[in-house]
């Protein structure tokens, strides 16, 4: 069984800590994350974006984290990242995810709240809790992309919490998507994340949180990837953003670089070996890893 996300989250805020949603795409990226999470017995998000539904199915992909979710004794709930389909939202919510993102943020406010109000309604009737966006997180993914950030404006977040009855608020306060989120001085409004925080009482959640640790990505240009100029959030900024009221923290690129490193390292050091249990079974022990520093980061483990 799942638990619910915003038992799992409202916990975390009251605890003040942060607890990781971490993407999956694929078997082998579930199993990293959940057993990195009963390691150090910390709850845990397993999140699918679009993208990934479209990758390997939502059926699949629910599957993995409800046999996940039967074996553990750690909080675990399932998520649905970035929706911006309302057919895909409806499907998520009758097929038992414990939470639902409506990812309104390329949208006028007046609009946001109607369509926002209109998922809360009906995921509320399941039981289901809803996150919600304001302000624009920058980047690009596959199917998740903003061009420019406009920072979440804290009055505004007040009025749009109260008018939605969202369960999540996800803020921008200069995070992006993807492994290029700096190009100068890294840089977080936590002022402004400071205030939203004054005035809006629901969990607060931050999107493009990965870290770009340098050492994976070292790792992974040793073994042939081309990554310059890639820069994350440090984790100096990342305690802080949770001090002051973070209490969900989105990682995918992290994941997808650790990935690409543990199976990079086998393809090149053993170029006779095409088993792909060796070359995904580093990679599955590799995202365990990141995610444990994760989790460390965070500060929830032993929350489970
Ligand atoms: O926030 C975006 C997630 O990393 C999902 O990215 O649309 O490429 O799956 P994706
Ligand atoms: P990163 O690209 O920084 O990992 O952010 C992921 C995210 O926000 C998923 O919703
Ligand atoms: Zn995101």
């Amino acid at each position: 069984m799942f638990t619910s996300t915003k038992t799992i989250l409202e916990k975390a805020q009251r605890g003040r800590y942060a607890v990781g949603h971490f993407n999956i795409n694929n078997m082998e990226i579930a199993q990293g994350v959940v057993s990195a999470a009963v390691k150090l017995k910390s709850p845990v998000i397993l999140a699918t974006s679009e993208g990934a539904l479209q990758y390997a199915g939502m059926e699949y992909l629910k599957c993995l984290a409800e046999t996940a979710a039967s074996q553990v004794k750690i909080p675990l709930a399932f998520h649905l990242d970035h929706g911006r389909n309302l057919e895909v939202i409806d499907r998520a919510i009758r097929n038992g995810y414990s939470s639902v993102m409506f990812d309104g943020s390329h949208l006028e406010f007046e609009e946001n709240v109607r369509l926002t109000q209109k998922v809360v309604g009906k995921a509320e009737r399941r039981g289901i809790s809803v996150e919600a966006e304001l302000g624009t997180i920058g980047g690009a993914e596959d199917t998740v992309s903003e061009r420019n950030i406009i920072y979440t404006n804290p009055t505004k977040a007040k009025e749009f919490v109260e008018r939605t009855g969202c369960d999540f608020l996800a803020v921008a306060i200069g995070t992006s998507h993807g492994a290029y989120k700096f190009k100068g001085r890294a840089y977080l409004r936590q002022d402004i994340l400071q205030e939203i925080r004054r005035k809006v009482k629901i969990p607060l959640v931050l999107h493009g949180a990965s870290g770009v640790s340098p050492t994976i990505v070292k790792e992974a240009e040793r073994y042939g990837a081309n990554l310059p100029g890639v820069y994350g959030v440090s984790n100096s900024q990342l305690r802080l953003a949770i001090k002051n009221g973070i209490n969900k923290i989105n990682t995918d690129t992290d994941l997808r670089l650790a990935f690409d490193a543990g199976i990079r390292k086998v393809l090149k050091t053993k170029p006779a070996d095409f088993d792909p249990r060796h070359i995904l079974g580093l990679a599955r022990e590799s995202i365990q890893k990141i995610v444990e520093e994760r989790i460390k980061l965070f500060g929830s483990v032993k929350k489970g």
